[in-house]
């Protein structure tokens, strides 16, 4: 038996789409920073009396979809493990499930950390970021530290993740402005199926070598301006590729465009914010530090805003009780 901890991440260069669906092999390579204080907490118990799995999500147990998901993950673990013990599986977020604050990387870097380590075996961190992404692909990116680079390739072990900067290497915060806590209608796995259906899809991957190489740059260089600008485009191609798929995707609310709007105009005024969604309406501001109370001070003003949430950048996925 053994508990993880891995923290969520936010994409600044997303992924969207793959170029093969069982592997969760992406269509573009993808960076992200992991999201420090919000995480998913994980003990997997490898237990020989049981008879199946179960899995308890923030203390109610749970069947159906979220089980079977946990069920093939578990299955990848088992056969790179080398044994055929089910496994009861208990895991909690501290941040809401379901709405754009990617929860599914979180819980899939978790499980494959705390799954391995209860095994007793001992893996690389590459090779854990290459189990995670068969569960979720972006929870590959949760597993190393700070800010994190996922390549795309071909084959399996190529399209690994890796930490590009330690957590204190840059001082910018993502300060979320959350709009809803609804769990959303379609999930990111359905979105990826669909992706290939817009015909804007094709552009998006076009430039995205040429934005990732941009964004890397930016943050190794911390440069907010050349980031932001990168940023911000990267997720308005995303979100244009969801809305023209068939059938379309709509993850905005009217609250989401309105703080959007703000967002550039306060960048106008000269405070260092930017931008980014995922699949969700929750509007993740990337800030420079010294600018980050200022700009939650007015997402919290506003009545659209029902929470807000300040996340600096965070660690990779850890053992927290072997
Ligand atoms: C919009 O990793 O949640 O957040 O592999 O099907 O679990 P699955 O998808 P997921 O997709 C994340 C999509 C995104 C962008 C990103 O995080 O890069």
């Amino acid at each position: 038996m053994a508990t993880a901890r891995a923290n969520a991440n936010i994409a600044f260069i997303k992924y969207w789409g793959n170029r093969d669906e069982r592997l969760r092999l992406p269509v573009n390579p993808s960076i992200s920073m992991n999201l420090g204080g919000l995480y998913a907490e994980t003990t997997v118990d490898w237990d020989r009396t049981l008879i199946s799995d179960s899995l308890g999500l923030n203390g109610r147990e749970e069947s159906g979809a979220a089980l079977d998901r946990v069920t093939i993950h578990l299955n990848v673990l088992r056969e790179r493990l080398g044994f055929s013990t089910y496994a009861r599986v208990e895991s909690a977020n501290n941040f809401p499930t379901g709405a754009g604050i990617a929860s599914s990387a979180a819980a899939f870097a978790a499980l494959t950390v705390a799954g391995t380590a209860a095994a007793g075996a001992s893996l690389s961190e590459r090779e854990l970021t290459t189990l995670a992404r068969l569960g979720s692909g972006s929870a590959s990116r949760s597993v190393p530290t700070g800010f994190v680079e996922w390549h795309a390739a071909d084959q399996h072990e190529a399209s690994y993740a890796e930490s590009i900067a330690a957590p204190d290497y840059w001082d910018i915060v993502d300060v979320i402005a959350v709009v809803s806590k609804k769990h959303k209608d379609v999930g990111s796995s359905t979105g990826h199926k669909s992706a290939n259906t817009s015909d804007l899809q094709t552009a998006r991957v076009a430039g995205a070598g040429e934005r990732f190489t941009r964004c890397k740059q930016a943050i190794l260089n911390r440069d907010f301006t050349a980031f932001a600008e990168v940023v911000e485009h990267d997720s308005n191609l995303m979100h244009a590729v969801m809305m023209t798929s068939r059938p379309p995707l709509f993850y905005w609310l009217p609250p989401t465009l309105a703080i959007m709007d703000n967002v550039r105009q306060w960048r106008s005024e000269g405070l260092r914010v930017c931008y980014t969604l995922d699949a969700g309406p929750n509007v993740h501001c990337i800030c420079v530090r010294d600018d980050a109370y200022a700009v939650s001070e007015r997402l919290r003003a506003s009545s659209d805003v029902l929470d807000v949430l300040v996340a600096p950048p965070g660690d990779g996925a850890k053992v927290i009780v072997p």
